[in-house]
């Protein structure tokens, strides 16, 4: 079975074409940053015009590279939410008009069900079950995954996302957007300890976590900063952000795998991309003998790679799923527990 996969939640717009047999085909990405950078975050109406500017070009593109025809697609997934309304009804109608003009069946997929499989794509799979972060611009969360479908939530953010404190916090330092690449560079040459900041929710005994304190504190500390926030200081305030946000990160979820007993722990979304916290994460892991699996980095951000596997093992359990019916909705809010199949 070939599956199309369609992306276009946010900033990035993706096409993949997945086979079941024969494994990813092929997967192109045109990713918006440059265009949104000017305003310093996501314009979603600039999102969705884009979206339209870039589809058909990179679906030739998959074609092509792939050397299928159009005729040999067996499904289309695209994604169906969360994500800006208006960049999602791009996507959708898109996959609709394709699925009406193919006569093929399509079907809608939950985003973060695409970056919660998204390792699945490597060289190096995990198997089930296993605990997975999901740390990306608009989400935090950890579920326990027991296979394809089956998604328990452990706990999530009870304010802003990771990614989001990312974006935020670098937006007050004055680096660019996105703001997780560009804090986790910083950081780097930052001077650990120049600077503390708070560890919200560390210890508190539940799977939920925090950041717009973290963020606050950021905020604090450049206010009362006297004169202009020299680059020397940015880079001591972005490592000391970095480490806050890593020990809970870590903490959390080294919690989770004691609290489920299980071994195997996977990372998911953009904030996965973050180089101090799979260090954080590989370090404490190895001590306590759990293993960690990353996506392919290509796959940690949007792509849609991950919308057309997710499409497809969806399919494997359920052919029934996707539908000549190409009516379709968008689902902008829409938590990953309600699409769970009962076990
Ligand atoms: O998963 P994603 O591409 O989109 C959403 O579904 O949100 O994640 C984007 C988020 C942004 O907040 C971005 O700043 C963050 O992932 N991000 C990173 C890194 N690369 C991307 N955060 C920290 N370190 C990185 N290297
Ligand atoms: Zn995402």
């Amino acid at each position: 079975m070939i599956v199309l996969g369609v992306e276009s939640s946010c900033d990035e717009t993706g096409f993949a074409l997945y086979d079941t047999q024969k494994g990813l085909l092929a997967h192109a990405l045109y990713s918006q940053i440059a265009m949104h950078q000017e305003y310093g975050g996501v314009v979603p109406e600039l999102a969705s015009r884009d979206h339209v500017r870039r589809a058909m070009p990179l679906l030739r593109q998959v074609l092509s590279d792939s050397g299928i025809t159009p005729q040999a697609i067996d499904a289309i997934a695209y994604t169906q939410g969360p994500g800006l309304a208006g960049a999602l009804l791009v996507g959708a109608s898109i996959a609709s008009g394709l699925g009406l003009a193919l006569d093929k069946p399509m079907l809608g997929v939950h985003h973060l069900e695409g970056h919660l499989l998204s390792p699945l794509l490597s060289s190096n799979p995990p198997e089930f079950p296993f605990v997975a972060l999901l740390v990306s611009g608009g989400h935090t969360q950890l579920m326990q995954v027991e296979g394809v479908g089956r998604y328990t939530l452990l706990g999530e953010t009870l304010d802003d996302a990771a990614g989001e404190a990312f974006d935020k916090s670098a937006k007050l330092l004055g680096l660019g957007y996105p703001g997780g690449p560009a804090i986790s560079r910083m950081a780097e040459f930052g001077d650990p300890g120049a600077y503390q900041l708070p560890r919200p929710m560390l210890h508190s005994k539940n799977f939920d976590f925090s950041f717009s304190g973290l963020k606050t504190a950021v905020l604090t500390v450049v206010k009362n900063h006297p004169g202009n926030v020299c680059e020397q200081d940015k880079a001591n305030i972005a490592r000391a952000f970095v480490d806050a946000m890593v020990e809970v990160l870590v903490a959390k979820c080294m919690s989770a795998l004691k609290h489920t007993g299980m071994k195997r722990l996977v990372i998911a979304g953009g904030v996965g991309a973050n180089k101090q916290l799979r260090e954080g994460l590989n370090a404490a892991a190895a001590k306590r003998r759990y293993q960690v699996f990353y996506p392919e980095l290509e796959f940690c951000t949007d792509n849609g790679a991950m919308i057309a596997f997710a499409g497809a093992m969806r399919l494997q359990q359920h052919p029934q799923a996707a539908k000549r019916d190409y009516a379709f909705s968008v689902r902008p809010r829409w938590p990953l527990d309600e699409i769970a199949i009962p076990a």
